[in-house]
């Protein structure tokens, strides 16, 4: 099984980066075939608009990019770490996730195959505890990507209050909430812990 894990935060070793290397030996995907990429180590363009890609079926923009695209095709899964930033994901993140309108391009207006499809996972934390709607931006980002890169079912987890509680594996409600996701790898699923409740969320209609 093909893993690709990306870290979309830009502070090393942080909330978001826990999140994911926790998560990653929890699940036992460190021991399948596993790429790892750090956004913030990465050099690359947001989306310019300049719809080369529905022209060519490609990105024609040339960056550390262009070699990641292939590992997001041929992934069986792809786990996604971001923390919350004004009620979204962190703008690196969403540069790379604007990238993916390559498939779009491909599925809506070229009309030929995008990538194979694969299972989707997306790791949100978010500092605060009051914000109601903290991980509704969040979520309907993820699902746009989970859309285009063809992450037909998907789990989202979101984890909130990270700036009082911080992810690391002393966390005893951080613990215990990933003890209690079984990941069913043919549904579409949320769950979120807040206020060291753990919740099952539905997406907006
Ligand atoms: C620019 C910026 C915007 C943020 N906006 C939000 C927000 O809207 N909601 C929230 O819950 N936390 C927000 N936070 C807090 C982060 O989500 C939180 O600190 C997170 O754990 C950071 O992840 P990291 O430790 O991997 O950097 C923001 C942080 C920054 C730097």
């Amino acid at each position: 099984m093909k893993i690709l894990a990306i870290y979309g935060s830009s502070r090393k070793n942080r909330n978001t980066d826990k999140f994911l290397d926790i998560f990653l030996k929890k699940f036992n995907y460190e021991n399948e075939d596993i790429n790892k990429i750090i956004l913030e180590d990465l050099k690359f363009s947001h989306c310019i608009s300049c719809y080369g890609c529905a022209r060519v079926g490609k990105c024609v923009l040339k960056d550390d990019l262009t070699d990641i695209y292939s590992l997001i095709e041929e992934s069986d899964i792809i786990v996604f770490s971001s923390p919350v930033y004004f009620n979204s994901v962190s703008a690196i993140s969403k540069a790379f996730i604007d990238r993916m309108q390559v498939y779009w391009s491909r599925k809506f207006l070229l009309k030929v195959d995008g990538p194979k499809e694969k299972f989707g996972i997306a790791l949100i934390n978010g500092g605060s505890s009051t914000e109601k709607h903290q991980f509704l931006g969040s979520e309907l980002v993820f699902d746009h990507f989970f859309k285009s890169t063809n992450c037909k079912k998907n789990l989202i987890l979101e984890v909130s209050e990270t700036d009082k509680y911080p992810i690391n594996e002393d966390n005893k409600s951080f613990m215990e909430f990933l003890d209690s996701i079984e990941i069913n790898k043919n549904e579409k699923e949320i769950y979120r812990l807040k206020e060291g409740k753990i919740e099952k969320c539905k997406l907006i209609e």
